[in-house]
């Protein structure tokens, strides 16, 4: 009797995991961040990139906050994920490093990434090339 609760267990959260995947559509864009798709990262990421990375980047990421003008459409980001996690932690260009907000673990920076690529539009990369 336990054996077969168990049982119905494993294959309710087995069911549960493949949909929430799907929900977020993650096969749209290749990555090599290591929590891409991970739905709990991905809301974990939305609040981080909102609170940190909005004000420049837009609430939308498309580059048009209110901070510095003319920031990165992060919908187009194709540098692949290594470059993603350096542009946040050294800068890039204009933007300061951790855009001048404080730093971040790198398991709160792989979660705005893994947000971000939910967003991903046509031609993004996150994958590394090598
Ligand atoms: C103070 C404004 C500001 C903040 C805050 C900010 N950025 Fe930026 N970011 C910029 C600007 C401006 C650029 C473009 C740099 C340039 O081209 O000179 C940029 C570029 C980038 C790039 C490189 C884009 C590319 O196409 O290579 C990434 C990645 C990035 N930002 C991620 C982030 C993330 C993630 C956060 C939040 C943790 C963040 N930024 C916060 C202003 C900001």
């Amino acid at each position: 009797m336990n054996k077969l609760l168990n049982y119905i267990i494993v294959i309710l959260l087995y069911t549960f995991t493949s949909i929430s995947a799907h929900a977020v559509g993650t096969e749209s864009v290749k990555s090599s961040n290591p929590i891409s798709g991970d739905a709990t990262a991905i809301e974990e990421g939305k609040t981080l990139y909102r609170a940190n990375c909005a004000y420049c980047h837009g609430l939308r990421a498309n580059g048009k906050g209110r901070g510095l003008p003319k920031s990165a459409n992060l919908r187009k980001f194709k540098r692949g994920y290594t470059a993603f996690v350096s542009a946040v932690v050294n800068g890039y260009k204009r933007m300061p490093a951790w855009g001048g907000m404080g730093p971040l673990e790198y398991e709160q920076i792989n979660a705005i990434g893994a947000y971000l690529e939910t967003m991903a539009k046509e031609g993004a990369n996150w994958e590394d090339e090598e």
